[in-house]
């Protein structure tokens, strides 16, 4: 079976890696350097996987074949077979350009490695392997299984080959594909996270409540979710660091960081993931 990897398994890993293993024949190797992380990735995982068939949305017999072809591991060497990569840890650039690097070792010379980076140019990542030809952007959305696009993103010396390799991949997994050029935020958080720190504005200078401004967005302009709530949903640190990325690359104040977000991630409170962030969540 052709072996495919998921580098970190948090919220965004973990949903590459089931909608890999529903929607493909591939043996989906995902990694996280927490075991924590592992675990919580197979739990939640599980969980999807109940809902969707619940709903009557995945046969159960496609359920057990997909949990046949997941491996959860925390040992790099484990993905040394895979013919593509697909990263999705923190949003650091020095963080992912480590990871490259290693994973550029590991790898056969004829791997694809796809960023999963909400902001990061993909030319800063190719950049730290000796494959640039063989590196590109693949932004998947969160919740992975239920958000239909991706973002592809090719640097400049991305290869046609590798372009099309990634979109049909993409389209195996059901996903409709957009292209972006290589520049700071792509297309959806350009647009997306001006809009999500404006929202922290209006909040900050007590212009409404947190929930009066996720409903006027909701009813007055038909979003499924208010941006504060999205944002807990995307995880406030992650906002944050796109945000960071926007400002510093594109020098351009409107992308400056709200202090309320900066506070609320200081303070620790992520969003969803860690139980609060502009709301509470039940864990
Ligand atoms: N797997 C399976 N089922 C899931 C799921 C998952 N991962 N996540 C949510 N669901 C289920 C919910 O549990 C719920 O099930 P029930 O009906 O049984 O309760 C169902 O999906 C519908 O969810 P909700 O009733 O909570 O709410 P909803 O109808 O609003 O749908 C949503 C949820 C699809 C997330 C919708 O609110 C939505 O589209 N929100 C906007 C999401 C969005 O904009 N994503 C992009 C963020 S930006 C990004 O990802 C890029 C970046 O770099 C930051
Ligand atoms: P997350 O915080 O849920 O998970 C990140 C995971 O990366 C953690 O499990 C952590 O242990 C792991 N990790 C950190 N460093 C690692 C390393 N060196 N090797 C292996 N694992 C490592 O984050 P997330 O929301 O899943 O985001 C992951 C990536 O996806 C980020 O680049 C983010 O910008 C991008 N993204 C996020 C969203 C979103 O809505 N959250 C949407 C699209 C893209």
């Amino acid at each position: 079976m052709v072996q495919v990897a998921v580098v970190g398994s948090g919220q965004m890993g973990s949903g590459i890696a089931q909608v890999l293993a529903t929607n493909t024949d591939k043996e989906v190797f995902l990694y996280d350097i927490s075991a924590a992380a592992v675990s919580q990735a197979r739990d939640s995982i599980t969980a999807s996987l109940r809902k969707l068939t619940d709903k009557g949305k995945l046969p159960k017999e496609r359920v057990d074949r997909a949990m046949g072809q997941l491996q959860f591991v925390t040992d790099l060497p484990a993905l040394q077979r895979s013919v593509f990569f697909i990263e999705a840890i923190v949003e650091n650039a020095a963080a992912k350009t480590e990871l490259f690097q290693e994973l550029d070792r590991i790898a056969e010379p004829q791997a694809i490695f796809a960023s999963n980076t909400s902001s990061i140019p993909i030319s800063t990542l190719a950049k730290a392997t000796k494959r640039p030809e063989k590196v590109i952007g693949m932004h998947f959305m969160n919740p992975v299984p239920l958000m239909s696009l991706v973002e592809v993103i090719r640097s400049p010396q991305t290869s046609d080959d590798t372009y099309n390799t990634t979109c049909t991949l993409a389209k195996e997994m059901g996903k409709e594909t957009v292209c972006s050029k290589d520049v700071a935020g792509f297309i959806v958080n350009r647009i997306l996270m001006p809009m999500i720190n404006e929202a922290f504005f209006v909040l900050h200078d007590g212009i409404a409540t947190a929930a009066d401004i996720d409903q006027a967005m909701k009813l007055g302009t038909n979003q499924p979710m208010g941006p504060l709530a999205l944002a807990d949903l995307v995880g406030l640190d992650t906002c944050l660091f796109i945000l960071e990325v926007l400002y510093r690359d594109l020098k351009d104040p409107k992308f400056r960081p709200c202090p309320l977000l900066q506070q609320l991630v200081n303070d620790g409170f992520y969003g969803r993931k860690s139980g609060r962030g502009v709301f509470h969540y039940e864990r």
